[in-house]
């Protein structure tokens, strides 16, 4: 299936059911963020490909939403017993790939595991509705609307580089449930791992043209798959910039959108610092913050302040920093581009008056983790996402102050509020502009049962496994006229 050469693999696409190298004859070379080499190619699919390949999710889809939950399910389920056979090949290859740590690599192939079986079972469960008519004045009860959910036809899923196995799965799975065909898109630098999986979905006997995954470059393909007539719905996680981009090109199409955040901790004068720290810190610095729901900015009680400073700072001078193959908390940012970006909002920060307290130091992609204090509303790091390993500490006089900083972002993904007073925490929850709040705990999409959504620069539309299968289906009403 895979062609080497100079022991450079050269990853098929998978398209319309056959894992085939590209007309185009060209290959995108994925480089590994950390071991400096290249890992493999993938190809760089043509458009007439993409027309086949949605014309052969038109044709499977009919067959596919015809066979019954429980078949379509047995798909599924031997897609996740398949993906547990792989689970330390997947693993190594998303580590390679995006540099995030083996652990945190192999429980993200455990989450996507749960993830599809939990999709099976939740699907399996879903049922319509029914409607008398003599709800409605002048109506009648001989009118009886029956509402089922029926699929949309072919979904579009472009997935982004830092859960390049998750995030895939969390779009396909609820798609092929719903009785959908699927364009599957990875994001490039992610591609291997998704390919990877797709193999092991292959496995199960999946039927050919349901779903092919589509590689290349945007430039080329990206325009095109999102304006693409055969296309009838798109979920897509990225960049906020993308999403836009997205949405002024889709033409009336359902969308489910998952973009960036700025997601603030707001530390009350009563919060349990300690809780706080840690919590602050594990939302903040796993996978070197390159997460959209990590904490992105603190904004702390100043008669505080000082405390959770030097808490904060000690633990992230005990954060392990280096390789991804060694386990570190801090790996190496996807491409030195990334490293750039974080490295301009830090030193943007200290030239208009930011206090370091401890990092900024860099080796090529790899930063050490770095807090700044004293963070004022004029500086970039205050509203722009970073996507890195760096956290700016605003002190507030009051909870007010917080609240208001907190809106004031473009963004509204999650906020985690620490208090021990439940009603000052739900008055902040309320008053907060996000998808998500989360009291004494940091922000995080999962558990995956849970809806996952951002308001503002944040997305559209809601995502968890109950919510993406409704954005993946649609209400059709029969109305039975009685007598
Ligand atoms: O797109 C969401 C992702 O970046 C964060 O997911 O599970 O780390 O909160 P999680």
């Amino acid at each position: 299936m895979d062609s080497v050469k100079n022991d450079v693999v050269s990853y098929p696409a998978y398209l319309a059911g056959q894992w085939q190298m590209s007309s185009s004859h060209e290959t995108i070379a994925i480089q590994s963020p950390w071991q400096h080499k290249v890992l493999g190619n993938v190809q760089a699919v043509t458009q007439p490909e993409v027309d086949q390949s949605i014309q052969a999710a038109k044709k499977a889809q009919h067959k596919w939403a015809a066979l019954s939950l429980g078949e379509r399910g047995q798909y599924l389920n031997q897609w996740a017993r398949e993906l547990e056979k792989d689970k330390a090949e997947i693993a190594t290859t998303i580590m390679d790939e995006v540099g995030k740590n083996y652990a945190d690599a192999e429980k993200e192939v455990t989450r996507t595991i749960d993830l599809i079986r939990y999709t099976v079972q939740e699907a399996l469960h879903m049922h319509g509705e029914s409607v008398r008519g003599d709800g409605f004045p002048g109506g009648s009860k001989e009118k009886l609307g029956i509402i089922e959910r029926v699929p949309l036809g072919v979904v579009l899923a472009i997935s982004p580089f830092n859960y390049p196995v998750n995030l895939s799965a969390s779009k396909i799975a609820p798609a092929l449930m719903a009785g959908n065909g699927v364009i599957f898109k990875p994001a490039t630098q992610g591609a291997i791992s998704g390919i990877k999986m797709i193999q092991a979905l292959d496995r199960t006997g999946l039927p050919k043209g349901i779903l092919s995954l589509i590689t290349g470059h945007g430039s080329q393909i990206g325009d095109y798959l999102t304006e693409h007539p055969g296309i009838n719905m798109i979920s897509f996680t990225g960049s906020t910039q993308t999403g836009k981009h997205l949405s002024q090109k889709s033409i009336m199409i359902p969308l489910v959108l998952e973009l960036g955040g700025k997601d603030p901790a707001i530390v009350c004068q009563d919060a349990d610092l300690d809780l706080t720290a840690k919590n602050i810190i594990g939302g903040a610095f796993a996978y070197s913050g390159q997460r959209c729901t990590a904490v992105k900015r603190v904004l702390v009680d100043d008669r505080v302040a000082d405390q959770l400073v030097a808490k904060l700072k000690q633990a992230i001078e005990t954060l392990s920093v280096g390789s991804p193959a060694d386990n570190s908390t801090v790996v190496p940012l996807i491409d030195d581009k990334s490293a750039d970006f974080v490295q301009g909002l830090i030193d943007d920060a200290l030239d208009k008056g930011a206090t370091l307290v401890t990092g900024n130091r860099r080796k090529e992609n790899l930063m050490a983790p770095t807090l700044l204090d004293n963070v004022t509303q004029n500086m970039d790091i205050a509203w722009v996402e970073p996507f890195g390993p760096v956290l700016p500490i605003i002190r507030v006089h009051s909870v007010d102050e917080a609240v208001k900083i907190a809106n004031k972002s473009n963004f509204g993904l999650q906020a985690s509020v620490f208090t021990q007073d439940i009603d000052k925490a739900l008055e902040i929850a309320g008053a907060v502009e996000v998808g998500t709040v989360q009291v004494n705990g940091r922000p995080q999409r999962g558990p995956d049962n849970f809806p996952f959504l951002g308001v503002k620069a944040s997305g559209m539309g809601t995502q968890g496994v109950h919510n993406s299968i409704l954005s993946m289906s649609r209400e059709k009403l029969t109305v039975i006229n009685l007598k």
